[in-house]
């Protein structure tokens, strides 16, 4: 596990859309898992800046996004699907047929859809790089507390926490979805390569229980713990509850030394 202590948010976003253009240079096909979410606003800026600056190239990259809220449709200005389109997709060269998103408009069947999704990854050689937010209450995907540490894709009950995390986006007085299709921690634990992120204070306490706590279902993120490539990016705020920040700091220079190749 690797611990990349930045200053700020803009560190945080830049360490992570090298991470990812590393990747697409030295694999054009590479299968990126994609995340939605504020923390990932300035990661996708980068790469939509390195697109058109520097010649990054997404006509053969393949995505699968993590989850989707249930009971919109793609077209609903809150949903994960436009927001990718808004943030990256309609300003990247990817082909529309690369893309996958869940659907949140099925509405029964869920565990078929849920295995067609698994299958589409699985059929595609199985996701390289997974880039993750994580929830104040330690959600990976909407993979919420007490989530199955093996579980796969599925619909999922959204958290109190989430629910009103989430609430703000959403118009006042418009119903904010309970509900979502989140690919499971057993899929995530399947993934290549892992890139966390995380800024503010506000994910302080997720940040050092999923590094440094027991791995529990009731902080899902702590389930990396048990990835064989996972590096948590985080900012000062973020990072302020970690007790072996001294040794982070050790470990990655020794890295950016010796293996360099594992943050770029
Ligand atoms: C979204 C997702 C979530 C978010 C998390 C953090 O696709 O998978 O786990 O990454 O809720 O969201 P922000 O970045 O808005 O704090």
């Amino acid at each position: 596990m690797l611990v990349v202590l930045q200053r700020t948010k803009d560190e945080v976003s830049l360490q992570a859309a090298q991470m990812i253009a590393g990747a697409i240079r030295r694999n054009p096909s590479v299968r990126l898992g994609l995340a939605t979410g504020d923390t990932m606003i300035g990661v996708y800026r980068e790469l939509v800046r390195m697109h058109r600056t520097e010649r990054l190239d997404f006509s053969r990259v393949v995505t699968f996004n993590l989850d989707e809220y249930l009971g919109i449709p793609p077209s609903h200005p809150q949903s994960f699907h436009s927001f990718m389109q808004q943030h990256l997709f309609s300003q990247v060269n990817i082909p529309r047929t690369s893309i996958h998103i869940p659907d949140g408009t099925i509405a029964h069947d869920y565990d078929a859809y849920c295995e067609k999704y698994e299958q589409a990854i699985r059929d595609a050689g199985g996701i390289d790089l997974q880039l993750l937010g994580i929830g104040r209450n330690g959600h990976i995907g909407f993979n919420e507390p007490m989530s199955s540490l093996g579980s796969r894709t599925r619909m999922k009950e959204l958290s109190a926490e989430t629910i009103e995390d989430n609430r703000r986006a959403f118009g006042p007085g418009e119903e904010m979805p309970q509900c979502a299709i989140t690919v499971g921690i057993g899929t995530i634990l399947e993934t290549r390569r892992v890139v966390l992120l995380a800024t503010g204070d506000s994910k302080a306490e997720a940040i050092a229980k999923s590094i440094e706590g027991p791995v529990s279902a009731s902080v899902t993120a702590s389930a990396l713990q048990l990835h064989r490539d996972v590096t948590f990016i985080v900012d000062e705020e973020a990072g302020s509850k970690l007790a072996q920040k001294a040794y982070y700091d050790h470990v990655l220079k020794m890295t950016r030394a010796l293996m360099p190749e594992r943050l770029s």
